[in-house]
């Protein structure tokens, strides 16, 4: 029998009597004397084990001790039997140097929770989507978020977690727009900045997926970016740029797509001339999984690992390396980054142990991540918040609101403990946090009523006869495959329309990825988005409903009213009725043209004098905001300050919004968000607010030069609770100072 097999055919007996892989992976690598952490128990004696050396220092003194196929171990990942038996399980494995202390890379995907390990036998918190995380605009709210990921990828013996994107929501029917922030660099820069500080400080290798311009799945592993520099630095790099420096991230995984013409892993402008020269990026760059095509263009262009296997990385780079085609010193540099990082993050003189983790450990952040990124888009006649005493009944449709909420698949997908609260609907996986449980709690003395909405006419007649109509209704987005259009899908529009043309009393509650169209809008009261909320969101939203939390969270992209008004009718490369998959003759590569360049989202409806349905920044409270006092102060740091008052009756927190526009000549006549302040405020109170502005924030990139700079003239200075409502504005002239 080959031996090498033992522990692969244990491992699925193992499996198949239901035990669970981690529990395996620790007995078996104790039978057989390894242990997933041994490179660390056995703690080397040489001088790189010294903490007080910088981790700069550690990393060299370790590389001079390496032989070529140590560095060659390092710069990709393992599969197959032999990194089963070390590997947790997790999205990739890279082995270690034991004789020198390195530990494996165990990686799992860590986005909104420790990703697709149920199969496995574990499980972790599922918390809400990164979108639903951003429309908080809570950066502190941002960083609980990333260190209960952290935290958990830790615990569970992972020391890498494949972390949020920066991608920019260009494409509104994008799959993965769940696992993006939104549609303004500086607002994903931030929330996400400190996100990933959340997760490193808990002593894990961070990560920012899928750079850059990675905006559709339709054709993903053949569709190719074509953005112009300028407005791609402006939007698509800043935001990648502002949330590296805010996180100083371990690694930067590059994309599938190309970017202008170029693979994004084996594209020069991308991998060094920005990231590593411009921004002066310390860690290190691993390819998206599989997106390497080469290994001597990509290890020059500034590849430093190809994830999960070494197809290129491995014997190929090697060879190239012996033979001088790359040069030996870029292959030192992308060991001594992985080291330097892996030092410098803790991961090797404080190696993860693992752990079995309950995934319910993290459910109060959930709830809290999901109470403050709910968005109150509309409440008519004060409908909302419902009150405890005064409802009588309830009709409760759709969207399977008796057992759970929905989530978003793909490798963003946070499995379900005790399984999907329901089956047989392919890849849904829907948590176990039942809205109407937590409703019926929440108002005892109310008759709540389900009707699961497939039959319009039967939800409508249990709306009208009852006093008020909650309508749950759900898009599925996934990794792999973009939606088709706007709409929700099922007919869930023409239920919604009954439902409200039956019960004047009807509020709506959305679970989806990214925008949707809203054709029944004016029929109904009031509208809430909750987007993926995670394990808690049941109850997060029922305490929106009856105002035990007044609703703060602010739409970190646009609504438009149809898709007519987006730069484009359709996806680029989606075959009608095939999401996701481009044309079949198409194996060839094909274009995605980002024509509307610097114009996205909310730049894009201003420019284009289009009324959104509901724009970027938007988001209602149960009571009232004033702005006034505005100043604006030109120097080194333009200084913005003003007062947020709460006019009304309860106690709130708006999202104060400050945007600017350029003097002319810089040819960008729309607004951009500079900078932003959460308040919480008493009923009556107010408080001023001030804030200073990075020179960066107002400036434009002169490709002839390769540099930012500030253009000099008028700029005009908004300040207001969304893009379009900025009741305070004031001009001020600045200069470059260079
Ligand atoms: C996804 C990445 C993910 C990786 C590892 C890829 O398919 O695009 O976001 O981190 O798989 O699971």
């Amino acid at each position: 029998m080959d031996q090498s097999r033992q522990p692969q055919r244990l491992f699925t007996a193992l499996k198949m009597l239901g035990v669970s892989a981690l529990l395996i992976t620790c007995v078996l690598s104790v039978a057989s004397g390894q242990n997933p952490n041994e490179a660390a128990k056995q703690k080397p004696k040489g001088p790189w084990m010294d903490k007080n050396s910088s981790p700069d220092k550690r990393a060299d003194l370790v590389l001079e001790q390496m032989t070529l196929d140590e560095k060659i171990t390092l710069v990709h990942g393992t599969e197959g039997a032999a990194a089963q038996l070390h590997s947790l399980g997790g999205a990739g494995y890279v082995p270690g140097i034991p004789r020198l202390g390195i530990p494996a890379l165990q990686m799992t995907d860590g986005r909104s929770g420790v990703a697709n390990i149920g199969s496995r036998g574990v499980y972790s918190t599922a918390l809400p989507s990164a979108l639903a995380n951003a429309a908080s605009w809570d950066v502190e709210s941002s960083y609980e978020y990333g260190a209960q990921i952290g935290k958990e990828v830790r615990d569970l013996g992972f020391n890498v977690s494949l972390g949020g994107t920066a991608n920019i929501i260009r494409e509104p029917r994008n799959g993965r727009n769940f696992e993006c922030l939104g549609e303004d660099p500086l607002l994903i820069g931030k929330m996400l900045g400190r996100e990933l500080k959340g997760t490193q400080d808990q002593q894990v290798v961070g990560n920012i997926n899928r750079y850059a311009v990675n905006d559709q799945e339709t054709g993903r592993f053949i569709a190719g970016a074509i953005v112009d520099k300028r407005a791609m630095q402006e939007t698509d790099l800043l935001a990648f740029e502002i949330a590296i420096q805010e996180s100083d991230v371990g690694t930067v995984m590059c994309a599938y797509n190309r970017v202008n013409g170029a693979f994004a892993c084996e594209n020069p402008y991308l991998l060094t001339d920005v990231l590593k020269k411009a921004w002066d990026y310390k860690g290190w760059v691993m390819t998206d999984w599989g997106a390497a095509h080469s290994a001597n263009a990509s290890a020059l262009a500034g590849l430093d690992q190809e994830m999960p296997s070494g197809r290129y990385f491995g014997n190929p780079l090697k060879a190239a390396v012996e033979k001088g085609d790359v040069p030996v010193s870029r292959l030192n540099e992308m060991v001594r980054r992985i080291l330097r990082t892996e030092f410098a993050l803790g991961i090797i003189d404080n190696p993860p142990v693992a752990h079995p983790v309950n995934p319910f450990t993290g459910a109060e952040v959930a709830q809290r991540v999901a109470e403050r990124g709910m968005v109150l888009l509309k409440n008519d006649n004060g409908q909302l918040p419902l009150e405890v005493s005064g409802v009588k009944s309830i009709a409760l449709i759709g969207a399977h609101a008796d057992v759970g909420v929905l989530s978003g698949a793909g490798s963003d997908q946070v499995d379900a403990a005790g399984g999907s609260a329901v089956y047989g609907q392919g890849d849904q996986v829907w948590h176990r946090s039942s809205p109407s449980r937590a409703l019926q709690a929440r108002a005892p003395n109310a008759q709540v009523t389900f009707d699961p909405g497939t039959d319009p006419a039967a939800a409508a007649k249990l709306a009208g006869a009852s006093e008020v109509a909650i309508v749950f209704v759900w898009q599925h987005t996934s990794e792999g495959r973009d939606v088709p259009n706007l709409s929700l899908p099922d007919l869930q529009d023409e239920l919604v329309s009954q439902v409200a043309a039956a019960n004047p009393h009807t509020i709506v509650v959305l679970e989806n990825g990214g925008p949707v169209t809203m054709p029944w809008l004016d029929k109904v009261d009031a509208v809430l988005e909750a987007w993926y909320p995670g394990i808690r969101g049941g109850e997060a939203l029922t305490r929106i409903l009856f105002g035990d939390v007044n609703p703060s969270g602010k739409l970190p992209v646009s609504f438009p009213k149809s898709e007519a008004d987006l730069p484009h009718s359709s996806v680029a490369g989606m075959l009608p009725g095939a999401p996701g998959k481009p044309p079949k003759e198409q194996k060839t590569p094909f274009d995605v043209n980002y024509t509307e360049g610097l114009k996205v989202g909310y730049k894009w409806f201003e420019a284009e004098g289009k009324e959104p349905l509901f724009p970027f920044g938007f988001g209602l409270s149960y009571t009232s905001f004033s702005y006034s006092s505005l100043e604006v102060t030109p120097g080194a740091q333009l200084r913005v300050s003003f007062r947020v008052g709460n006019t009304g009756s309860r106690a709130g927190a708006e999202v104060a919004q400050v945007y600017a526009t350029l003097p002319s000549s810089a040819g960008e006549p729309f607004k951009r968000l500079i900078g932003w302040e959460k308040v919480s405020l008493a009923p009556g109170e107010s408080q001023n607010v001030t804030l200073t502005v990075e020179p960066k924030y107002l400036s434009i990139f002169n490709v002839a030069k390769g540099a930012w700079e500030l253009p000099s003239g008028e700029y005009q200075v908004y300040v207001g609770g969304s893009s379009r409502s900025t009741p305070l504005s004031q001009a001020v002239t600045m200069a470059d100072p260079r």
